[in-house]
C-alpha cells in the first residue's frame, strides 16, 4: 500500500485475567512497596502472547504495590468514546532493541548463593524464565571490579606475558558459571553473553597498581597490548569450557576512569586515541584470528563522551572493521541530552549498534546506596530505557 498508513485506536475495557502470583508487598518506608519472595512463594507475571485479533494485553505495575500484572482489553477501531487514543504509524520504523539484562557479578552471585536452593530459584525465575521478565542479555565482569570482595585478575603471576598461569578463580568456577547454566536453562530464549574488564593485571600497567591513574606500559602493538588482548581470548576459551560462549566483549570498563589520579577501584585508562590503536593493531585481529565468533563493543563508558569517541575510533577504517557496537553507561546522562550524544552518533555512524551497558541508582557519593521498595528509583530505570 503506498498510502501513508495511519491508525487510531481507543483502547477500553479492560478485565484482570489471572494465572500469575501477585507481590506480596513489604514497605521499608520508602515511596513503594517490595515483593516478598521465599523458598515457596514468588511473584511471577503471565507469559507474553500475542493478544487475538482486536483485542491488547497491557501489563501493569503501581506505586501501590501492582508488579507486571496482565489485564486484557478490546480495541475500538474509531475516535468515538473515551479511552486511550494511539495513533500507530507502521511505516515509520525506529531502533530495534536486542533485550535486557543484568550483570553476573561477584556481588551478585554471592547474593543470590546467600538464598536457600529453593529461593535462588525462585528468584532467577522471576528473571530468566517466561513467568518472569525474561531478561535475554547477561554481563560477566572479566575478573574482580567494585562489585567484588576481593582484587584479583586471571593472570596475577608478574611478567607471565604468555599467560600460562592464566585461570580462573572459584568467583568464575563456583558462583557466577553455576548461576549463568541455570539461567540459561530456565530461559526459553538464547541469552547474549557479554564480558568486560576492570583492570588488566598490575604487571601490564603503568603504575603497578589496580586502580588509580595507569594505562597499559608501552604502545599498542607491543607486548603489553598483545598479552592483554591475549587475555581476552584466554578467557573466551576459559568459559568456551564451561560451554558458555560470548556474543560480545566491551574493549574496557570506562576506559576513561582510569585517567584519573586517585580513581577509587579497578580500572585501566585509555584515551579515545589509544582505544583506537589497541582495537586496531591488538584487540582486533586477536579476537578475529581467535576461534570465537565474538562482537567488540567500543566505550563502554558515559555517552557524554559521544560523538568525539566515535569519530576518534570509527574513523580509523582499520579499527571501525573490529567494532560492532558503542556501549554507553548512564551515569552522566543529565548533562549529555540524548540527542546531542547517541542521535548524533547515530547519524553519524547508522549501522553501528548503540547499546546501553550498565546502569544503576544510588551510585553517587552522596547518594544512600539501597532504598527498598524506592518508586522513583525505578522511574528512573525506565526513563532512561524509554528516551535513552
Ligand atoms: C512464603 O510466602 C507465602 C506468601 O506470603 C506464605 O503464605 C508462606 O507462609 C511463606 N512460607 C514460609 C515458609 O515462610
Ligand atoms: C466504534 O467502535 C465500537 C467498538 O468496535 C462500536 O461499538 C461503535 O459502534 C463504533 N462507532 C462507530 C461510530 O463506528
Ligand atoms: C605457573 O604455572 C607453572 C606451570 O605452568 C607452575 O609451575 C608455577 O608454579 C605457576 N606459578 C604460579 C605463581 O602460580
Ligand atoms: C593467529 O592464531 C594462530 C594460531 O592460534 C597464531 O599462530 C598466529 O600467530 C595468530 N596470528 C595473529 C595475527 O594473531
Amino acid at each position: 500500500m503506498a498510502a501513508r498508513l495511519i491508525g487510531f485506536f481507543l483502547f477500553q475495557a479492560v478485565s484482570w485475567a489471572y494465572g500469575a502470583q501477585p507481590c506480596i508487598p513489604k514497605s521499608f518506608g520508602y515511596s513503594s512497596v517490595v515483593c516478598v519472595c521465599n523458598a515457596s512463594y514468588c511473584d511471577s507475571l503471565d507469559p507474553v502472547t500475542l493478544p487475538a485479533l482486536g483485542t491488547f494485553s497491557r501489563y501493569e505495575s503501581t506505586r501501590r504495590g501492582r508488579r507486571m500484572e496482565l489485564s486484557v482489553g478490546a480495541i475500538q477501531a474509531n475516535r468515538t468514546g473515551t479511552g486511550l487514543l494511539l495513533t500507530l504509524q507502521p511505516e515509520k520504523k525506529f531502533q530495534k532493541v536486542k533485550g535486557f539484562g543484568g550483570a553476573m557479578t561477584d556481588a551478585t552471585a554471592l547474593n543470590i548463593l546467600a538464598l536457600s536452593p529453593p529461593t535462588q530459584k525462585l528468584l532467577l525465575r522471576s528473571y530468566f524464565s517466561t513467568n518472569g521478565i525474561e531478561y535475554n542479555i547477561i554481563r560477566v565482569p572479566m575478573a574482580s571490579c567494585d562489585f567484588s570482595i576481593r582484587v584479583y585478575t586471571y593472570a596475577d603471576t608478574p611478567n607471565d606475558f604468555q599467560l600460562s598461569n592464566f585461570s580462573l578463580p572459584e568467583e568464575d568456577t563456583k558462583l557466577k558459571i553455576p548461576l549463568i547454566h541455570q539461567a540459561l536453562k530456565m530461559s526459553s530464549r538464547p541469552i547474549s553473553l557479554f564480558a568486560s574488564p576492570w583492570t588488566s593485571p598490575t604487571w601490564l600497567k603503568t603504575n603497578g597498581r589496580v586502580n588509580g591513574k595507569g594505562s597499559l606500559k608501552g604502545q599498542p602493538g607491543d607486548i603489553f597490548h598483545q598479552t592483554w588482548a591475549n587475555y581476552f581470548v584466554k578467557f573466551l576459551d576459559a568459559y568456551a569450557k564451561y560451554g558458555l560462549r560470548f556474543w560480545a566483549v566491551t574493549a574496557e570498563n570506562e576506559p576513561t576512569a582510569g585517567l584519573f589520579t586517585g580513581y577509587p577501584f579497578q580500572c585501566l585508562g585509555f584515551t579515545p586515541e589509544h582505544q583506537r590503536d589497541f582495537i586496531s593493531r591488538d584487540l582486533g585481529p586477536a579476537l578475529a584470528n581467535s576461534s570465537h565468533d565474538v562482537k567488540l563493543l567500543m566505550l563502554d563508558d558515559q555517552r557524554l563522551l559521544l560523538p568525539r569517541w566515535a569519530e576518534v575510533v570509527l574513523s580509523d577504517p582499520e579499527a571501525a572493521k573490529y567494532v560492532h557496537g558503542i556501549a554507553v553507561h548512564w551515569y552522566m546522562d543529565f548533562l549529555a541530552p540524548a540527542k546531542a550524544t547517541l542521535g548524533e552518533t547515530h547519524r553519524l555512524f547508522p549501522n553501528t549498534m548503540l547499546f546501553a551497558s550498565e546502569a544503576c541508582v544510588g551510585s553517587k557519593f552522596w547518594e544512600q546506596s539501597v532504598r527498598l521498595g524506592s518508586w522513583d528509583r525505578g522511574m528512573q530505570y525506565s526513563h532512561s530505557i524509554i528516551t535513552g
